[in-house]
């Protein structure tokens, strides 16, 4: 068989960690596999960078078009993100003809975790029934800080930034775009259908305070950036979403912390799937790149590049998305409230009027002089729009200051 050249096109963080991967791995992959690849050329602007990598007889150059151009590569590994160059690298490659890394996508969700393989090969015997995601390091990172250290978000933020786990613009990261285009891609996967992220509701981190943590920790719930896919059955609409959901603590996210990543996946058949790793970083998304080269490889060998299909959802079958409205789920609300007789009882009412089940009521001393009081209640499961309806002809009166805070709940 021909051997299968590899052509890279960026070596950056991602792109150095798959050059050190085939450097120690070809010879595996050549001699036990019968996978005869080979790192035959890669190009980054930096060329001197990457006279420092252990990139073996590949040729190296400083121009993209010099690996598109090569009649000889089969595969196109596109690492130099963004969507403008990178955008055009693809759409080239594939025009002539080249297999493509990044329309091969393991490394987008979830960096070295291998939830695009769990859900296209392990996990084809089963409806799935639900997913749950931890799916963006910073947020993840931010939230156990402010947990940990009773923090203000602001400063948590910052420090982030300081240490290299946010970025200086950190907007895409923690209000929750990342965590949503990610969950629209296993939403699409799941339900062989197209999820169109812009009908996802996304809600990030940013409205997060101290002392909703503080809440949480008191009624024995963490408090997680949660991208969420679920459909009931019979039900057309699939509630997907992500927003900061209250976790008990006795659930197997609740103790996901730090930079960690986790995809909780429910099949019939199979029951509850945890992935738990590293969601970005050098070498463990070089692992998920280098993943779909042999995943392109096995398919040039046995002469069928739908041997395990890339897609397997149309773009003319869009999925039908609940709006938030729609959605049913257990509530956290935090009201502030004048310390006064009979404003708990009007609470109650507005709650009791749309037939909302309230589970439980903290009403916090007032201290230092100050006459608003923070209310927490958390209610059963309650339709979304019957809650927000609630809420808005409570904020109506006299005795509420500022705007209420809702979280979810997931028990
Ligand atoms: N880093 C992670 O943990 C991670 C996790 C999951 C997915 N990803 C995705 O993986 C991709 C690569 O990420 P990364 O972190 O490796 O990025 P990176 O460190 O910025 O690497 C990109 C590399 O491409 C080079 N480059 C830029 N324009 C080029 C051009 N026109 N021709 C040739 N080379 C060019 C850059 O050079 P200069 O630095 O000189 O511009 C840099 O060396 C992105 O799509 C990212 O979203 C990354």
């Amino acid at each position: 068989m021909a051997d299968i050249k590899i052509g890279l096109i960026g070596a950056g963080t991602v792109g150095s960690g798959v050059v050190k991967i085939m450097a120690k791995q070809t010879t595996f992959f050549r001699e036990q596999l019968g996978l005869p690849v080979s790192l035959a050329r890669v190009a980054d602007k930096d060329l001197e960078k990457l006279k420092t990598l252990p990139v073996g007889d590949a040729i190296l150059s400083n121009d993209a078009a010099d690996v598109i151009n090569d009649p000889e590569i089969n595969v196109v590994i596109e690492l130099i993100g963004g969507y403008t160059f990178a955008k055009e690298v693809v759409l080239n490659a594939l025009k002539k003809g080249k297999h493509v890394i990044t329309v091969h996508f393991e490394a987008a969700v979830g960096g070295g975790m291998p939830s695009i393989k769990t859900i296209r090969e392990a996990m084809i015997g089963n409806d799935v029934l639900s997913v749950y995601t931890i799916i963006n390091g910073t947020c993840n990172y931010i939230l156990t800080e402010m947990t940990e250290k009773g923090a203000a978000f602001d400063p948590t933020l910052k420090e982030a930034q300081r240490l290299g786990f946010a970025e200086a613009n950190p907007a895409l990261d923690i209000e929750g775009g990342d965590t949503g285009h990610k969950t629209a891609i296993i939403a699409s996967l799941i339900y062989d259908g197209y999820c169109d992220y812009d009908k996802v509701p996304v809600r990030g981190i940013t409205e997060i305070t101290a002392d909703d943590i503080i809440s949480a920790k008191d009624l024995g719930y963490t408090i997680k950036l949660l991208g969420v896919i679920k459909r009931k059955e019979g039900e057309e609409s699939v509630d997907v979403r992500v927003n900061p959901v209250m976790v008990h603590n006795d659930h197997i996210l609740a103790s996901v912390n730090g930079v960690f990543n986790a995809v909780l996946l429910e099949g019939d058949a199979v029951g509850p799937i945890l992935l738990y790793g590293a969601g970005a970083g050098e070498m463990p998304t070089a692992s998920a790149v280098v993943s779909d080269i042999i995943d392109v490889a096995r398919n040039i060998k046995s002469g069928d590049t739908n041997r395990i299909p890339m897609h397997f959802y149309s773009l003319e079958n869009e999925l039908k998305i609940k709006g938030i409205e729609e959605i049913e789920s257990r509530f956290y609300l935090r009201f502030l409230v004048d310390d006064k007789p009979g404003v708990l009882a009007d609470i109650a009412e507005e709650f009791g009027d749309r037939n909302i089940s309230i589970a439980s009521v903290m009403h916090k001393e007032a201290h230092d002089g100050n006459d608003h009081v923070p209310v927490i209640i958390t209610t059963d499961m309650a339709i979304e729009k019957d809650l927000r309806d609630a809420v808005a002809a409570i904020e109506a009166k006299a005795f509420t200051h500022g705007k209420t805070q809702i979280i979810h709940i997931e028990d």
